[in-house]
């Protein structure tokens, strides 16, 4: 296929070149077209010229990235112990002499051909940014017959130091052998001297470095100002990554010598480095994300992958309910999932259990792990793991509490990317806050990358090699071994994520779909009655949807005719009745009613005129929160209807539920509110919940008899609207009234 391009090419640029000697005055767009194309075939004939190699056992992360780059640069490479059996030893002590044994074998034929250039390097921290053409032109200025790249440590052996030639300023004095070139021969003699597989192949190269004779010899140089190679350890402040801003395609500068090497070698402990610049370089954008767009899966529908569905609550979460009906909703085959719910939070155990054992006969499997069971998170993590192996998943799909899911696409969209690791973006709603990091601290921590905000807001829109996820991602079955969570100093995140990057698993973070968000559980309070009703501040969109009545936003449309059921009493829809349940649960959780006698201490004057059976929401910790309710909410409403009249924010000195009971206070007797509008919520139903109740406008001989629960009368004050509480003839009656602008 390559070898068909390469003459196809060949054969045009040929006949190009005729054409234009032909036309050569005539047809302009043929001589401006033809560069191009003899450019190409410059590429084809380097492809011949210059031998690339690389070794690789396994086609890691770091190697299909390599390969991808060279892909990209239409650079063909020869991979070396593909498949076979690593012999070198432990690269992170020392080791590698088998990487020299593969070379040397592979280019024992080339050892004559004095005009083969051949181009090594490692491949799982590896980056190729330039074309073959630059990367020959580069080599050919250094003026050597074999160049290495050169870094900042003396490695492995310090000793050695005082022995390599002083470089001037900034330059890198040592030699790396994580990427080398020259001409064929001169390779070839370099490798002359046997070497074990487990012997150190940067030492091997290092002391021929420097035994002067043999240096002249191979007339051999170090790359020290980063030409051609750039080796990353210890570099982090002599390198920029420079982002075109239209195109999203990236170069590395080195800006010591303002240089922009062409192989990009990520060693030692830069590695995390190499993946950031790495979402930039090797054209992974063009304006939109190019790299995105690779080795998608197609979903074979009679073959799904069978997935783990790794449910874990750690610690309380706020709308926990919501996040199981979305759980429930995901488009999958539920007998393609084995479900595995772990809980630490005694407040959540309930819904799990019952989640477990009713949805979960539709699952493959079911099993739950609740905090009476005493398992910590990273014991109940090993355990979805464990579970994950046994049970043969193909993948692990883990979905904290905190991560809500909005979009039931979202794990066949995972799916697609057909990774190892994949996570899609979740943030917090209008905050920063979101389930990655883009770059480490020196110890392991949080540190703000360059491009986290942009990502979080999707102004930059891709697929991003990150070191840190957390709250929902996809594991697929071949990392399943490496994943640790025991760490001394780490939680299980940032042990399971330490783990991965460590095995050179690559931990993807896709944002090109909105898939959901995570919820802020940042101070929430679990030892109050229902929760979820006190952070209306803390997350105001998952609050708007629990408790907020799904029609109401349709209201503020001036065409929408809104109910009058007696002169100026608007009926509005307002709340939910998870708002009317949770509420009258806080209240009767607190339980102390005020007793109906006109002595009220909770007022100012210590008396009240008219007074009801209530509690007020100050009593409950919930007074500023129903104000903003107010503000958010009631206003906006308000201004539709009494037009022209304009407070903000409105003020109430009394928002209180009042209690109707045939035994209690059944009714109220006749009055004016000091208001200028009164708000008043149905909190229950009629002829469910209590028979009679309504509200009677005296003025108009007008009555409110079949309240809806969860609607609002809303209506003027002080002058007009005398009215009276009708007598409640069985059960119990809730209303939540407001005096709004007193
Ligand atoms: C949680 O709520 C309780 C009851 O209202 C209150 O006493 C306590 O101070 C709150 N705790 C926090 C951390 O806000
Ligand atoms: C919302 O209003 C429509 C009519 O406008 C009604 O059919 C629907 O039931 C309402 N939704 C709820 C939840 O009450
Ligand atoms: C208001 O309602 C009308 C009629 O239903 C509709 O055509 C219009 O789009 C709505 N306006 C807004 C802003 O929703
Ligand atoms: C009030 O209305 C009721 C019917 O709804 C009627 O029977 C009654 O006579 C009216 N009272 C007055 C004072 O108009
Ligand atoms: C009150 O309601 C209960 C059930 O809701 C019913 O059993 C009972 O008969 C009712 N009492 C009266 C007096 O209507």
């Amino acid at each position: 296929m390559q070898k068909q391009k390469q003459c196809a090419l060949l054969f045009l640029a040929a006949l190009l070149l005729l054409l234009q000697t032909v036309n050569a005055k005539s047809d302009a767009e043929a001589v401006e077209a033809a560069p191009e194309v003899v450019a190409a075939a410059t590429h084809a004939n380097l492809n011949d010229k210059v031998k690339v190699f690389t070794v690789a056992t396994e086609p890691t992360d770091g190697y299909r990235r390599y390969i991808r780059s060279a892909n990209v640069y239409d650079i063909e490479v020869t991979t070396l112990g593909l498949g076979e059996e690593w012999k070198g030893g432990d690269m992170s002590k020392a080791g590698g002499g088998f990487k020299i044994n593969l070379l040397r074998q592979a280019i024992e034929p080339l050892k004559d051909a004095q005009d083969t250039i051949i181009l090594f390097s490692d491949s799982y921290d590896v980056i190729i940014s330039a074309t073959l053409a630059e990367i020959v032109e580069k080599f050919k200025e250094s003026g050597a017959k074999l160049l290495f790249s050169a870094e900042k440590f003396c490695w492995p052996d310090l000793k050695l130091t005082d022995q390599y030639p002083e470089v001037e300023g900034k330059a890198s004095r040592f030699l790396n052998s994580g990427a080398f070139m020259g001409y064929a021969p001169q390779v070839y003699a370099l490798l002359e001297e046997p070497i074990e597989d487990t012997a150190d192949d940067q030492l091997y190269y290092t002391k021929v470095f420097l035994d002067e004779a043999k240096r002249a010899k191979l007339e051999m140089k170090l790359d020290t100002q980063s030409r051609l190679f750039q080796n990353l350890h210890g570099a982090k402040n002599d390198v920029k990554l420079q982002v075109d801003l239209d195109s999203n395609q990236g170069t590395l500068q080195n800006i010591n010598f303002m240089t922009t090497p062409a192989i990009i070698h990520g060693n030692g402990l830069s590695k995390i480095e190499l993946n950031a610049y790495g979402n930039y370089l090797a054209k992974t954008f063009n304006d939109v994300c190019l790299v995105c767009q690779e080795n998608l899966l197609d979903l074979d529908e009679s073959k799904l992958p069978i997935i783990t569905l790794t449910i874990m609550v750690p610690q309380a979460v706020p709308f926990f309910d919501m996040f199981l009906a979305n759980i429930e909703k995901l488009n999958y085959p539920k007998d393609h999932m084995h479900l595995f719910m772990y809980s630490a939070v005694p407040l959540h155990d309930e819904l799990i259990k019952s989640y477990a054992e009713q949805q979960g006969k539709q699952y493959a499997s079911a099993k739950y792990v609740l905090s009476t069971d005493q398992i910590d998170e990273r014991a109940g993590r090993q355990l979805a793991l464990d579970k994950a192996i046994m049970q043969h998943s193909d993948y692990i799909f883990s979905v904290d509490g905190d991560a809500h899911i909005d979009d039931e696409e979202v794990l066949r969209e995972l799916l697609r990317h057909n990774k190892q690791f994949v996570a899609p973006l979740f943030s917090k709603y209008h905050e920063l806050w979101s389930n990655f990091w883009g770059a480490l601290s020196d110890g392991g921590f949080y540190a703000r990358s360059h491009d986290y905000v942009d990502i979080v807001k999707r102004d930059l829109i891709g697929i991003f090699n990150v070191p840190h996820v957390t709250s929902i991602y996809l594991i697929k079955h071949s990392a399943f071994d490496v994943i640790k969570y025991e760490h001394r100093d780490f939680d299980p995140d940032m042990a399971m994520c330490a783990s991965l990057r460590n095995a050179g698993v690559f931990m993807y973070l896709s944002n090109q779909r909105y898939h959901g968000h995570l919820v802020n559980a940042d101070n929430f309070n679990t030892t109050v009655a229902r929760p979820d009703f006190y952070t209306l501040l803390s997350n105001r969109y998952d609050w708007t949807i629990k408790y907020i009545h799904p029609n109401y936003s349709l209201q503020l449309n001036e065409s929408y005719v809104l109910p009058q059921p007696c002169p100026d009493v608007y009926w509005l829809q307002i709340v939910t009745d998870a708002f009317c349940d949770d509420l009258v649960a806080i209240l009767e959780n607190y339980g102390r009613w005020s007793d109906g006698s006109n002595k009220d201490t909770r007022l100012e004057g210590g008396y009240e005129a008219v007074p009801t059976r209530d509690i007020h929401m100050r009593q409950v910790g919930l007074d500023a929160l129903y104000l903003k309710f107010l503000q958010m909410f009631v206003r906006p409403l308000q201004e539709r209807v009494f037009t022209g009249y304009y407070h903000n924010p409105p003020r109430s000195l009394m928002n209180f539920m009042v209690r109707y009971r045939p035994d209690e206070q059944p009714s109220l007797r006749p009055h004016h509110d000091s208001s200028t509008y009164t708000i008043n919520i149905a909190m229950n139903s009629v002829g469910v919940d209590y028979e009679g109740g309504g509200c009677h406008f005296l003025r108009y001989n007008c009555s409110v008899t079949q309240t809806k629960k969860g609607w609002m009368l809303m209506h003027p004050g002080r002058l007009t609207h005398y009215h009276e509480g009708l007598l409640v003839t069985n059960g119990t009656r809730y209303i939540m009234v407001s005096f709004i602008d007193p």
